[in-house]
């Protein structure tokens, strides 16, 4: 399997949400966010996983991390719980890991076997409205393994003051189909 971890990021401060929410709205990140993981096999936490609506994201199949093991999914078809991320070690599908900062961390900063093989790095370079009330969500730790173990492979694509680029691990054999894939998703909306 693949794995591959997508985010966007605050310029400078790593910020992935204020509170609850994410602290800007650009409507060609959603879409292509979309566009990469659609047919796809997602990771949230339980947080970013409530933040979707309805709890769902449509053609897409979610796995849940919670330690709730009584936790209860909002379409038992497509969903599935995961209260242990050694869950992943063994796993064949590719996996895309999408929040939040819990989660990234967990992957990027946990073991050898878990640690994404791909990064989809994308950074809002707009500065955050001060005005949003709730805790900053940051990912630095994520970023300062991003910055030693990782090398870009795209160009910096840039759309709506969001700076997209694809990074994978040094050193690293990297399945070319995904790499592939996720450049045409990128292309597609440029
Ligand atoms: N900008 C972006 O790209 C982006 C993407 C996604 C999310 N976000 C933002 O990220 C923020 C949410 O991040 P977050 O860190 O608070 O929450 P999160 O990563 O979405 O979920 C955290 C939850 O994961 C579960 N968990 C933690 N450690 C675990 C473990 N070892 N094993 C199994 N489950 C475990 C816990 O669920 P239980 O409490 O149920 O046990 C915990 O509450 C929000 O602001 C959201 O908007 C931003």
């Amino acid at each position: 399997m693949t794995k591959i971890a997508i985010w966007c990021r605050h310029k400078n401060d790593n910020i992935i949400g204020i509170g609850a929410a994410i602290p800007w709205h650009v409507k060609s990140d959603f879409q292509r966010f979309r566009r990469i993981t659609e047919g796809q096999t997602l990771v949230a936490g339980q947080k970013t996983y409530e933040s979707f609506p309805n709890r769902t994201l449509p053609n897409r199949k979610i796995f849940v991390l919670t330690l709730d093991e009584n936790y209860e999914v909002s379409d038992s078809q497509n969903h599935s719980v995961v209260n242990d991320i050694n869950f992943f070690k063994d796993f064949e599908d590719d996996l895309y890991i999408v929040g939040g900062a819990t989660v990234y961390k967990l992957f990027m900063t946990g073991s050898n076997k878990l640690i994404p093989d791909i990064v989809v790095d994308c950074i809002y370079q707009k500065d955050i409205n001060p005005n949003l009330k709730g805790e900053p969500v940051d990912i630095t730790d994520c970023i300062d393994v991003l910055n030693k173990k990782y090398i870009q492979v795209s160009l910096d694509y840039e759309q709506d003051d969001i700076t997209t680029r694809i990074l994978i691990r040094k050193g690293e054999f990297v399945e070319q189909s995904v790499l592939k894939k996720i450049v045409k998703a990128i292309e597609e909306g440029m």
